[in-house]
């Protein structure tokens, strides 16, 4: 079966969309980069996707801060079917996912956070972290359902939190750990998708 299409939805930097990116072009992987949306219009994730010759829009999100707007979220799902997306992946996307796209792409939204959970779920999960002065951290994949980084857990790695660790240096050991594991589990995530699929064919 060939790959399965991804949209990349994100409202930062998209330094995780760019590994997604390159892990895709650099390797034969089960799924491929097709989309990338942001609700912020002068998000990096855009004219990061714009530099891989992936097409990427700017949607508009309405009056919420920490959520879409109904027509914000039927756009985006819009968005979505016009590119033929199979399945989702989210990469530092600042808003919480409501019904329309979680009952279209039910359990195929997936979403990287920055900590092991279920420990420091919510915003800046790194000064979480730090200021719960733990000696361990990390980083998750998970599936995106109603709550707020709740889903099931797909896959996490371990980064030290180190004696002389700031937020910054904590977050870049975090984020280094992201870019390895967020290709890695979606590409585990679509072939396990093509193998139910190709299941249900037999
Ligand atoms: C990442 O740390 C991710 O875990 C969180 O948001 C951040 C996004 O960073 N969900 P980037 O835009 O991928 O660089």
């Amino acid at each position: 079966m060939p790959p399965l299409r991804l949209g990349i939805i994100g409202s930062g930097k998209g330094s995780n969309c760019r590994a997604l990116l390159e892990a895709a072009q650099e390797k034969s992987l089960h799924y491929e980069p097709v989309i990338v949306l942001s609700e912020v219009s002068h998000a990096g994730i855009l004219s990061l996707a714009e530099s891989f010759n992936i097409p990427s829009r700017f949607v508009e999100p309405g009056p919420f801060k920490t959520r879409l707007s109904e027509d914000a979220e039927l756009e985006i799902l819009s968005q979505l079917q016009a590119a033929h997306v199979d399945f989702v992946a989210l990469a530092g996307f600042m808003r919480v996912i409501k019904a329309p796209l979680l009952e279209a792409f039910p359990g195929k939204i997936l979403n990287i956070h920055p900590s092991l959970l279920p420990y420091f779920r919510g915003l800046e999960a790194w000064k979480q972290a730090l200021e719960a002065n733990v000696h361990e951290t990390g980083c998750t994949v998970h599936i995106v359902d109603s709550g707020v980084d709740t889903g099931r857990i797909l896959g996490q790695s371990r980064v030290p939190v180190l004696a002389n660790d700031t937020i910054e240096t904590l977050h870049a050991r975090i984020q280094e750990a992201e870019h390895e594991l967020y290709p890695r589990m979606v590409h585990q995530f679509a072939h396990e998708l093509i193998k139910k699929e190709e299941g249900r064919r037999e």
